[in-house]
Parts: C-alpha cells; structure tokens; sequence
C-alpha cells in the first residue's frame, strides 16, 4: 500500500504510550503504524528523528470574534486558528454566546456563519445559555442532536451572562437526561459586585483592583455550589477557568467522593500572579481577566493538581483584547475594561517547559491534559485525541529541545501585547498537520482560511 504521507522515526507519544515509530497517513487519517518498513512506502517523509509525534492538540476554551465588554476580541476565527496551529493546537472548542431575548439555535447559527471560510483547523461549539425557560430547555435537545453537546452557564458577571440557581439547576437536570455536559464559570457574582462597588465608591480604580476584588473564596464558593446542584441533578459537570487551590479543593473532595467532576486551568494561573500587577501606570490591564490571577503560591497547588488528577484538562480561555484602544476603555475605571487574555498560541509550549522539562509530569500526562482527555471529555475521541489507526491525522512534530523566547514581535496572535512577554520556554511545534496537510512547517504557514471544518461532537461519557 502507499500512503500520502509518513511521519518517520519520531517518538511516539500518547496519554498511554511511547515508542519509536512511523506514522503513515492516506488522505485525513492515520492509515498505518509500524516500524521503519512504512516509510518504504512514500514518496513524502516527514523526518521526526529527535522528535516527538504527538496527537493534535485540542483546546476547549476559546472566544475568537466574541463582542464582550463594549468591544470584540481582536482575533477572529482565521486569525485565531492560524495562531492556535503554531502552537501545536488542531483542533478548538468556541462558545457560541445566547444574547438575552434569542434562541440557542440563533447563536449556533451566528457563530457557525463566523467560523465559515476562516478556520484553518477543525473547530466545534459549546452553547453559552444567558436565559433558560421552557423553549431553551426543548433547544438545549436539538442543538445536542447537531452535535453541540455542552453548554456554558455562569455564576458571574450579573445582568450580562449570569443564570440564577433555578435555572442552573434546570439545565443541569436537562443534561442528566440528554447526555449534555455543563461547563460553569465559577464566581459568586453577586457578592463579587458588592465588592467591586464599594472599591469603585472608595475611588480605587486602578486595573489591580480587578483581582483585589474578586476573592478565592467567590470562586471556591461558586466552585462547591455548582458542585451541589449537579449533585442533586445527577449530572456531571465541568468547572472552567479554575485559578485558585481554594476552588481546587472543592473539586479534589467531590471527586474523594466518586462524583463526575472535571475542572481545567489555563497556563496564565501556571505562569503569573497579582505580582504582575506591579507594573506603571495602566499596564496591569494586559493581565485583567476572570477568575483574576492569584498569590503565587496557588501556582504549585494547580501544578500538583494537574499531576495527580485533581484537575484534568489545560485550556487557554483565550479572549485577547489589544492594550491600545481596547484594554484602554478601562483607563479611569477597571470595571470597563474588557476582560481576557490571549494565550491560544503558546499553551504547549508552556505547559510542555513547565510541566515536562521541569520534571512535574511525564509527557504522556501532558498529552493527556493537552490533547486526550478534551477530546474525551467533549465527545470527540478517538476521532481526535490520540495516535491510533483510524483517527485524524492530526499531528504535531514536537521538538523537545527547541528553546523560544515568547514575545508579542514574534507571535501569531491579532493582539500587541503577550501576558508571556519574556518567558522562555523549551520544546516548540516544528511541523503541524491538520487531517493530512501539513499546515505549520518549521514556522512557515501552509495552511488555507476555511480549510477547517465543524465538528459535531458526541454527548458525555466519562474518560
Ligand atoms: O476574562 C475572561 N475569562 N474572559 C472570557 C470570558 C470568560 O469568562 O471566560
Ligand atoms: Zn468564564
Ligand atoms: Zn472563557
């Protein structure tokens, strides 16, 4: 037989293996894997001696061309999967957002017509739910039938997306029959604005007082309740954006305990802290986005949490907003400024240096967090999230030993600044192939604006 492609002599990693091997591709998928004889069988060798051959990664939280704020977030669904594809990531999850008074299906739609003919890898959509009566309930079937199996509820930002217990619990109970997932954004939003208004009446206005703000115990709070009412509805669910050891602990019990609950971190908690608020003037703002970031100490307790299972997933909840213009709407007052960060380029890169070269965790738990069990999780395995015959060959060559310097002169992202400015890291992508084509190779881009395609997902089973 002979195949499009072969991905030679590299090492072979999965969330279970690692070995020395080739990988050989016909058309989208994984057609072979074997020993050197495949690599006879191609005229294209890609040659990742001294490599890893990873499976794609997938991230699960991203906002590309998300009005939010009174701005929209600067990458859109071309912009930020061309990012994303440097980085090693093939394949993302986004939020299509229900604005108050519209259908789930309306949002779907809205956002299926902002991906199309832009996304240059393969992408799929949770539903963020701002308003819950009977006919969203009903919707909340249909849009699990196309393929969009979980649903964004939160806890925070009042009178904008916030859902009130009832219809939390509503939802929840829905997806405990229908196979749906509930992804929650953990904060006490109502406590929370009463400390934003009393720091605004005392004129503290600064962007640091976006954090100060916005106390571990709001989120550890929110944590522990959405875990309650998924309890009582029997349901699992997934906490996003968990930035704090107090939040952590709420998960580690409840999973003590044998319930489905999942949390993910993203690389921003791993990497920095409210230390980085101590910058002149308006500079914190780059760094202003929820849950805000935390003592550094809670830095080490997400680490151990990501090696021992506690927390099962790296997302970069990228939502970059450009410090010029946009973060500045917030310059005389820090509830204005719109909240996110860009991170969808780097999140391999970082967690690889400060997980694996750092000695923390092997590189098949890295997979796992980065690539298998998103893909388990959010019903795309074993189509995505793995090296096996059959898959997508979705593939990132992954050099361990390539050094980079992370800087908004060099970076892929539509935003001017880097939370990661200056931060070296170890291991890069060298050749990244989405369903077959080469897309990255040795930091050139290959790929096409809509080459990337939708994605309908299975509902919930537990990895
Ligand atoms: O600050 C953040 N995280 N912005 C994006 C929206 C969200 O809550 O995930
Ligand atoms: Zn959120
Ligand atoms: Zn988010």
């Amino acid at each position: 037989m002979n195949f499009d492609t072969v991905v030679a002599n590299g090492r072979v990693v999965t969330a279970t293996d690692t070995y020395v091997g080739d990988v050989a591709i016909q058309g989208t998928k994984i057609a072979a894997i074997g020993q050197s004889e495949l690599r006879k069988n191609s005229s294209h060798i890609i040659d990742a001696s001294g490599k890893y051959v990873l499976p794609g990664a997938i991230d699960v939280h991203t906002h590309l061309d998300m009005p939010f704020g009174g701005t929209t977030s600067s990458d859109d669904f071309e912009t930020g999967t061309r990012a994303a594809v440097f980085g090693g990531t093939t394949t993302l999850i986004d939020f299509a957002i229900q604005y108050r008074g519209q259908s789930l299906r309306r949002a779907f739609d809205t956002w299926m017509q902002k991906a199309a003919n832009k996304a240059v890898c393969d992408y799929s959509f949770h539903c963020i739910i701002t308003e819950l009566g009977n006919d969203e309930l009903a919707e909340m079937n249909a849009l699990i039938r196309d393929g969009v199996t979980s649903f964004k509820l939160f806890m925070a930002y009042p009178g904008v997306f916030m859902l009130d217990d009832a219809s939390i619990f509503k939802a929840l109970r829905k997806t405990a029959d229908n196979g749906g997932l509930v992804c929650m954004h953990a904060e006490n939003g109502n406590a929370i604005d009463v400390i934003v208004q009393q720091a605004l009446s005392e004129g503290k206005k600064a962007p640091k007082y976006h954090a100060l703000t916005r106390p571990t115990t709001a989120e550890a709070e929110a944590t522990s309740r959405a875990i309650a009412l998924a309890e009582m509805a029997g349901a699992p669910v997934y906490i996003v954006h968990l930035s704090c050891n107090d939040a952590l602990e709420k998960v580690r019990e409840a999973r003590d305990r044998g319930l489905p609950v999942y949390a993910e971190t993203c690389p921003q908690y791993l990497f920095l802290s409210i230390e980085n608020f101590d910058v002149p003037g308006f500079e914190g703002a780059k760094y202003v986005f929820t849950p805000p970031l935390r003592e550094k100490w809670h830095q080490e307790k997400l680490w151990n949490g990501l090696k021992c299972d506690h927390l099962q997933v790296v997302s970069t909840d990228h939502c970059p907003f450009c410090f010029k213009e946009q973060k500045e709407l917030g310059l005389d007052d820090f509830t204005k400024i719109p909240n996110g960060g860009p991170g969808i380029e780097h999140r391999l890169s970082l967690i690889y240096s400060g997980g694996v070269a750092q000695g923390r965790m092997t590189v098949n738990r890295f997979v796992e967090l980065v690539s298998t069990t998103p893909a388990k999780l959010f019903g795309l395995y074993p189509r995505k999230g793995t090296i096996a015959v059959g898959s997508d060959a979705d593939l990132v060559v992954f050099d361990p030993n390539q050094k980079h310097t992370i800087s908004a002169k060099t970076h892929h992202m539509r935003v001017d600044y880097s939370m990661f400015e200056g931060v070296e890291v170890t291991g890069m992508p060298a050749v990244v192939l989405s369903q077959g084509r080469v897309i990255v190779d040795g930091g050139r881009f290959l790929g096409q604006a809509g080459s990337g395609t939708f994605l309908k997902r299975s509902t919930y089973s537990p990895p």
